[in-house]
Formats: structure tokens, C-alpha cells, sequence
């Protein structure tokens, strides 16, 4: 998997704020905002998980095999570039932003030896001047030193009129009650699963954002960071 240089491995003076949260909470946009603002690196985690899926599926290898899903993740070449993702020179961002491959990533997230083989691709995203992640174990697993954590979520019903939205604009057609189900199904896959579950740690921030703007929830994710500094 390409990525930029290993060393150091994890050089704890760098900042990172960790944003973890389930499925359409709006952690993705709040995230890219707040590097934005801060001028610091992005890591969309999710998008890992999600390439792997894709990956998978394109070679014949099952969701459920975490052993050959883990020796597949070591060969991949991923490049992210802007908004765009690029495997093996190819502009995947659309199909591994698609539903399935949202689902496919919660299926193959399950496995440890997968876990254990992208967690060095991800602290390797911390470099100056800082980083901003999210997901669902950056400040449990993967940056247990994040200088500022938070938890981003939003009540299921929100969370499931959001993601119709946006799937209406990309997609021309979605059903509420259908995309309310797959995120109640995948909140309980992400919060029951042995390895790294999606967790509130004790000192995360938690942002419940149903009533709020991003804006809103952008300048509270900041106050935060600064308030640890
Ligand atoms: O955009 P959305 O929040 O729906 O999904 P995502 O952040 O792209 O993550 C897709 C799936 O990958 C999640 O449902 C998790 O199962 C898994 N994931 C994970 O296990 N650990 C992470 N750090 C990020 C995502």
C-alpha cells in the first residue's frame, strides 16, 4: 500500500484531533472542515476499509476471509488526492463511496488481521502540521494519543433523513425506511464486534449534531482543540 514515508512511525508531537462517530453523523464533513481551517492533513479511515472491500470484491475474495482480506490490503497501491481515491492508478471514488462499499467495509472492519495491517498505513497520515482523522477507532486504537478527541453522532432517524438526501442527489433513488435499516444495522456490527467497536472513549468531546449546523458543529470540534491546547 503506498503511503508517504514510514519514519518515524508515530511522532506523538504532531497534533491530532480524533473524530469518531457512527454512519452519517456528519463526522466526514466536519472533519475535512476543521483540517481545512487548521491547515492540517486528512485521513477519511473509512475509506480504507471501504478500498479493501472493493478490492476484495474484484478479486474473488470473500468479505468474511480476514486472513486473505489482510495479505490483499499489504498489495494494494491507494493514492488520495483531493476528493478523489485512486487504486492502482484508477479513480475509484465514486463506486467505493456507493453503499455497497459502505456496507462491504463494515463486513471486512470485523477482522483483526485486517485492522492490524492498516494501522500503520493510517499513523503514517501523521505528519506536521497536523492531522485531523475520523472513523470509528481513532482515538480508541489508532491515535490513543490524540491531543483532542471527540465524539460526533446524531439520533439514527437524522442520520437516515441525511444519508437519503444525499443518496436522492447521487443516486436518483433511495427508500427512508431502507437506508434508516442498513444504518441501524451497521451501528450494531460497528458497536458489537470484538475488534476496536465503535466507542465513546471517557475523554472524547461529545457532539450530538441533530440540532446543529456543520458550521456549528465545525467551530465546536475547534473550541475543543483549542480549549486542550
Ligand atoms: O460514511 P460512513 O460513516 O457511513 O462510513 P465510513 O466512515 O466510510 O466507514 C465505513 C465502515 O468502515 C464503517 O461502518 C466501519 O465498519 C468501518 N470502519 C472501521 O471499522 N474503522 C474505521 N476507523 C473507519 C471505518
Amino acid at each position: 500500500m503506498s503511503a508517504p514515508s514510514p519514519f518515524p512511525l508515530t511522532p506523538s508531537h504532531i497534533p491530532v484531533i480524533a473524530i469518531d462517530g457512527p454512519s452519517a453523523s456528519g463526522k466526514g464533513t466536519v472533519a475535512q472542515r476543521v483540517a481545512r481551517q487548521l491547515g492540517f492533513h486528512y485521513l477519511d479511515s473509512g475509506a480504507l476499509y471501504r478500498i479493501v472491500a472493493l478490492a476484495a470484491e474484484r478479486a474473488g475474495i470473500e468479505w468474511g476471509d480476514g486472513d486473505s482480506l489482510a495479505t490483499l490490503a499489504a498489495t494494494l497501491q491507494i493514492v488520495f488526492e483531493g476528493d478523489d481515491i485512486f487504486l492502482h492508478g484508477e479513480n475509484v471514488s465514486t463506486v467505493v463511496r456507493s453503499e455497497a462499499m459502505g456496507k462491504g467495509a463494515s463486513e471486512v472492519a470485523v477482522h483483526q488481521a485486517l485492522r492490524s495491517q492498516l494501522l500503520n498505513v493510517q499513523q503514517i497520515f501523521r505528519r506536521e502540521p497536523g492531522l485531523v482523522a475520523d472513523g470509528r477507532d481513532m482515538g480508541s486504537v489508532v491515535f490513543k494519543d490524540a491531543e483532542a478527541k471527540v465524539f460526533l453522532t446524531a439520533g439514527s432517524q437524522v442520520r437516515a433523513e441525511r444519508r437519503y438526501k444525499q443518496l436522492i442527489e447521487k443516486e436518483n433513488h433511495a427508500i427512508l425506511a431502507h437506508v434508516l435499516a442498513d444504518i441501524e444495522a451497521r451501528d450494531a456490527r460497528d458497536k458489537s464486534r470484538a475488534s476496536a467497536p465503535l466507542i465513546q472513549c471517557d475523554d472524547a468531546l461529545f457532539l450530538d449534531t441533530s440540532q446543529l449546523t456543520i458550521d456549528e458543529a465545525v467551530e465546536k470540534v475547534l473550541q475543543h482543540y483549542r480549549h486542550t491546547n
